[in-house]
């Protein structure tokens, strides 16, 4: 089976062809470059760009594929959580080709998809297994039992772990998205110049806090200007992926290991690729971390899911396809 996959939620459009879920046969992702000048995402320049790139990207999926897109059994979109202009696009796209093409429609949840980038990558992997998600919006941990059955252990009070890589490099005058620009130069860091908190949220322990280590960086670069960059890099970095493996290593303690798999943008990250591999060797589990192509935001991992789901029979047909609608924010378990 052949899902033509569509993700809009942000400021990538993307559009894919994947085979039975695993094999991607096209993946076309074009990153709208325009948001630098302004250091982050305008919501309604990524809706303009959207609207101006979606037609251009599933050409080229088309081509790379070398197979038409109506062939495709099913078209998967992503129907949030994100910028509800920007996710607007992708779902009234796949509406018109689904309802026009008659190919059953499926609504995807974005940060699920995320864990399916690993699926791409690693083919099925085994339950249970302990899912750390951390993108740009979200920072999710969740013990996965059985096929999408997910149980909340932890996730953020305030900042997502990669908005505060974004807001990291933005008091440095590292551009928009911070992330690879924090990543890069906090190679040429000292990680230990300074110290940094990492808050403990009494109520639940396995919930994470990003907004004070934020304000840590804040504060420290107004008393001291001349602090190098390299070393704030460095610094934060170390601290704001120890809040991960910190919180991976309280669930292991308190309950028992589990493999883990790890997606979403900031797993893209040197620093918590290499954490999270010393720590899955200390406790002898495996790790599943996507190529860094997939870690951020792609339509081949809506794909994916969007296999799943069909399987499920969780799709739509008919007039009943146009109903749906696009949601800023949806929960996830
Ligand atoms: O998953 P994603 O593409 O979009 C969302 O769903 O949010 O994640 C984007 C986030 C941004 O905050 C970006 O700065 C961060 O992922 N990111 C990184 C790296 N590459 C991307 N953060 C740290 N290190 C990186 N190498
Ligand atoms: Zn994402």
């Amino acid at each position: 089976m052949i899902i033509l996959g569509i993700e809009t939620s942000c400021d990538e459009t993307s559009a894919a062809l994947v085979r039975d879920g695993r094999v991607i046969l096209s993946n076309v992702i074009h990153t709208q470059e325009v948001h630098h000048k302004f250091g982050g995402v305008v919501p309604e320049v990524a809706s303009r760009n959207h609207v101006i790139k979606i037609f251009e990207v599933l050409d080229a999926v088309e081509k790379e594929a070398g197979m038409s897109l109506r062939e495709a059994d099913a078209i998967a979109v992503t129907r949030g959580p994100g910028l509800v202009g920007a996710l607007l696009i992708g779902v009234n796209t796949a509406k018109g080709l689904a309802y026009s093409w008659q190919k059953p429609l499926i609504p995807v949840h974005h940060v699920e998809a995320h864990l399916y980038a690993n699926m791409l990558h690693f083919g099925e992997i085994p339950f249970p297994f302990l899912g750390l998600i951390v993108s740009g919006g979200h920072t999710h941990l969740v013990l996965v039992e059985s096929p999408r059955s997910y149980r909340l252990i932890g996730q953020t009070r305030d900042d997502a772990v990669g908005e505060a890589f974004d807001k990291v490099a933005k008091m440095l005058g590292l551009g928009y998205p911070g992330g690879p620009a924090v990543d890069r130069i906090a190679a040429q860091g000292d990680e230990d110049a300074m110290e940094l908190p990492i808050p403990v949220l009494r109520d639940n322990p396995m919930d994470f806090s990003f907004s004070g280590l934020k304000t840590a960086v804040r504060n420290l670069i107004a008393r001291s200007p001349g602090v190098k960059k390299e070393d704030v890099c460095a610094s934060f970095q170390k601290t704001a992926v120890r809040a991960l493996t910190q919180r991976v290593e309280l669930f292991f303690t308190g309950e028992k290991p589990y493999p883990l798999v790890v997606a979403g943008g900031v797993a893209a990250n040197s620093r918590l690729r290499a954490e999270f591999s010393s720590l899955s060797a200390r406790y002898n589990v495996p790790l599943f971390i996507p190529p860094v192509g997939l870690c951020t935001d792609n339509a081949a991992m809506v794909a994916a899911l969007g296999n799943d789901l069909f399987r499920e029979g969780a799709f739509l047909e008919g007039e009943k396809l146009l109903s749906l609608n696009a949601t800023s924010s949806l929960s996830f378990v």
